[in-house]
């Protein structure tokens, strides 16, 4: 190699060095420009009632969904936000402007319902549009609404907004959603703020300084299609994920009987290393034991919550096996092997792909079968998965 060859090379090595050394700063700056109100450092827990009910809700059911979130524990272990999605409000404003509650389904209205959810050391959450009507068309949205509706939810003791994004005036969500970021801001109360824009404008990259978390999809169905395809989806925006804003690939089905369980497994498992939301959408008052399992699963729920939030990418993908990766606090490796394929197979996750060195001795826990294995690993670490199965692991590198 010439002289000059030799010092091109070094130069650019040089330069990749300053860039690799730089790069976890760029995380961290990237990190600054977002919206300042103190919520959702980790993402959001909670129930909606949309996935199971639609419009078919009522104050009772509310109440016995927070009396259920109580009793069966998931409060405990962090589940909090009680979420009213669509069809909440009377079709017309009151003669001032206000949204008024459907007198037939919430006939005491939504501030004692907030204030008895609040008396269980839970939240409430509501849902708005930022267009003329929501998407059942059965309630007003708040676009040119926007602070009095905010006001109007601060005064209730609303902590989560859902803004959806139906019957618009056709101007773009960057444009619209902003207002209502400021109208909650001036409300005087800390409200999680959701944007639901279904990923039409890719809110990724520019949801941070406007919301809390943002859809990156549109609807989910209680299949495995359906399911498996918003996972791909949200995954190409892993890098906008942080302490404050999520992606969201919407709420989740476990628990309504459209799939197979080691394929609700999958799907909580998915959106647990996603660091998306994980809001329940199924009948908490009649769950069967199986679903609990699934959606009370600690270890899991402590990946979805770890401190740094990095959102789990894609690292390897072979025909139909596939290895998600996310680095957790301590050093440790969130790992979930996934067989999408008709048969039973084995696939391996190699140590280069999830960010380890080779050489690397690691501690292997198995979060659904809640065990450490016995064997260390160096360099990967294979697992044999049924059809629509997967295996989740936290790697611990061993001193
Ligand atoms: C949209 C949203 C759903 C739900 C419905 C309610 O489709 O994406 O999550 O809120 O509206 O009408």
């Amino acid at each position: 190699m010439g002289k000059r060859r030799c010092a091109v090379v070094a130069l650019l090595a040089t330069i990749m060095a300053v860039i690799m050394e730089l790069a976890p700063l760029t995380v961290a700056t990237s990190r600054r420009n977002m919206l300042t109100n103190g919520l959702g450092m980790t993402p959001p827990m909670g129930w909606n009632s949309w996935n199971h009910f639609g419009c078919n809700i009522d104050e009772t059911m509310i109440r016995e969904t927070a009396d259920a979130v109580v009793s069966t524990g998931l409060s405990k272990i962090g589940y909090e936000y009680v979420n009213i999605d669509d069809c909440w409000a009377e079709i017309s404003r009151d003669d001032k402007g206000n949204l008024v509650p459907k007198k037939s389904i919430f006939p005491y209205g939504i501030k004692v319902l907030a204030d008895y959810v609040h008396r269980k050391g839970l939240k409430l959450g509501i849902y708005s549009d930022a267009g003329y009507f929501t998407c059942s068309k059965k309630m007003p949205g708040s676009l040119d609404h926007e602070e009095r509706d905010a006001k109007t939810f601060a005064s209730w003791g609303i902590d989560y907004l859902k803004y959806d994004n139906c019957n618009t005036d056709g101007s773009k969500p960057t444009v619209r959603y902003p207002v209502m970021t400021r109208a909650l801001m001036k409300a005087g109360r800390p409200i999680f703020f959701s944007l639901c824009e279904w990923g039409d404008m890719h809110p990724a990259e520019w949801g941070a300084p406007v919301g809390n978390s943002w859809r990156t999809t549109n609807d989910i169905a209680d299949n495995w299609e359906s399911m498996i395809s918003r996972a791909d989806q949200n995954e190409v925006y892993a890098e906008y994920a942080r302490p404050g804003g999520w992606n969201d690939l919407d709420m989740l089905e476990v628990g309504n009987g459209g799939m197979t369980e080691d394929e609700y497994i999958v799907h909580f498992s998915l959106w647990a290393i996603s660091k998306a939301p994980l809001l329940l959408g199924c009948n908490l008052r009649n769950m069967t034991e199986k679903t609990m399992k699934i959606i009370t699963n600690k270890e899991v729920i402590a990946v979805n919550q770890d401190p740094y939030g990095f959102q789990a990418k894609k690292v390897r993908m072979e025909g139909d096996q596939e290895i998600w990766a996310a680095r957790l606090s301590d050093y440790r490796i969130s790992v979930v092997l996934l067989n999408r394929g008709p048969v039973r197979y084995s696939t391996t996750a190699r140590w280069g792909d999830i960010g380890l060195d080779p050489k690397t001795e690691v501690e292997a826990r198995d979060l659904w079968e809640h065990k450490t294995l016995r064997t260390h690993f160096v360099g990967n670490l294979t697992a044999t998965l049924g059809s629509h199965s997967c295996k989740f692991y936290v790697l611990k590198p061993i001193a």
